[in-house]
C-alpha cells in the first residue's frame, strides 16, 4: 500500500539522488585510484611506437655484431688445433676407388696419348700407309705376350696382317715405362677403339713382360712377326685382376 505523500516527498527524491550521486563519486574515485596506482608502479602501457623503435634498433645492432663475428663465429666453435675425425668407412683423402677395367684404362689412355697417339692416331686406326691400325689386330687382341713384346721392343715389318707400313719398323716404346704404365696401355688398347677383350692386364703380368723381354735371344732388337708367333703365343704369367674389382686409380692396387 503506497502513500500519496511519497510521490511528492522531496526528502525521498533527495534520498534517491544522493544514492546516485554517491555511486558516481565512488566509481570516479575508483577509476582515479586505479590510474594513480598504475602511474605510481610504472606499469602503464608502453606506446606501440616505442616497441617498434626498440625492435628496429635491436635488428640493426644484431646485424652489425653478427657480421663482425662478435655474436657467433665458427672460429670460436672449436678448440684450437681441433682435427675433425674421419667418418667411419670414409677415406680421409685420396681418389675414390674405381673398377680395375676403368682405372687401368684411364692410366693407359694417358700413356697412349703421350707415346702412341702420334703414330697410331687418337682413334687407334693408324693412317693405312705409314702406321697400321690397332683395331682388330691379332697382336693387340690376341695373346698378351705378343702385344707386350711389340710395345717393349718395337716391330720390324711385316706386321700381323703381312703388310709392311712406311719405313717398316716401329721403334721400341719400353724406355721409361713402369709396369703400371705397360699394364695400363695394354688394357686400354685391348678395350678401346672397338677392341673389347674385356680383360685387364695386371701389374704382375706387366712385370712378367719386362722379364721376358730382357731374356729374349735378340734382346734390344725389334721383334718380328715370326718371332712373336713362334715364341710368344701365350698369355703373360701372373695373378689376374678381374675387370670389376675395385682398385685405387692412382696406384692400381686392389682395395682390401
Ligand atoms: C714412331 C711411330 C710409332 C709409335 C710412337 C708407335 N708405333 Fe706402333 N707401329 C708403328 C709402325 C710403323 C708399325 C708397323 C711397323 C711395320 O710395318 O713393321 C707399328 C706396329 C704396331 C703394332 C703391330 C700391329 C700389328 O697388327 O702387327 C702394335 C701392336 C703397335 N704398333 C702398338 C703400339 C703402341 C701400343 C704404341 C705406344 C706405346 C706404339 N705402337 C707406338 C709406329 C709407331
Amino acid at each position: 500500500m503506497s502513500s500519496p505523500d511519497h510521490q511528492s516527498n522531496p526528502d525521498l527524491d533527495e534520498t534517491i539522488n544522493v544514492t546516485q550521486a554517491h555511486g558516481r563519486v565512488a566509481s570516479d574515485c575508483a577509476a582515479a585510484a586505479r590510474e594513480k596506482h598504475l602511474a605510481d608502479s610504472g606499469r602503464e602501457a608502453v606506446p606501440l611506437w616505442v616497441i617498434t623503435a626498440c625492435g628496429v634498433v635491436l635488428l640493426i645492432a644484431g646485424g652489425v655484431l653478427g657480421n663482425a663475428g662478435t655474436l657467433f663465429s665458427y672460429d670460436n666453435t672449436f678448440r684450437a688445433d681441433y682435427v675433425r675425425g674421419t667418418a667411419p668407412g670414409g677415406a680421409a683423402d685420396g681418389p675414390q676407388p674405381k673398377t680395375a677395367l676403368v682405372a687401368f684404362s684411364a692410366k693407359g689412355s694417358k700413356i697412349y696419348s703421350s707415346k702412341c697417339n702420334g703414330c697410331h692416331g687418337s682413334d687407334g686406326k693408324g693412317d693405312g700407309a705409314n702406321y697400321p691400325s690397332l683395331v682388330g689386330s691379332d697382336f693387340v687382341i690376341g695373346d698378351t705376350q705378343q702385344l707386350a713384346m711389340v710395345i717393349l721392343n718395337g716391330i720390324q715389318g711385316p706386321t700381323s696382317t703381312g703388310k709392311t707400313y712406311g719405313a717398316g719398323i716401329m721403334p721400341a716404346q719400353g724406355a721409361g715405362m713402369s709396369a703400371e704404365d705397360l699394364a695400363g696401355v695394354m688394357t686400354y688398347i685391348r678395350n678401346n677403339f672397338g677392341n673389347s677383350t674385356g680383360d685387364v692386364t695386371s701389374v704382375e703380368m706387366a712385370k712378367n713382360a719386362f722379364d721376358l723381354s730382357a731374356s729374349r735371344e735378340k734382346a734390344g732388337q725389334p721383334v718380328t712377326s715370326e718371332e712373336v708367333r713362334a715364341a710368344h703365343s701365350s698369355m703373360l704369367a701372373g695373378a689376374e685382376i678381374f675387370p670389376d674389382i675395385m682398385v685405387n686409380p692412382a696406384t692400381l692396387a686392389p682395395i682390401e
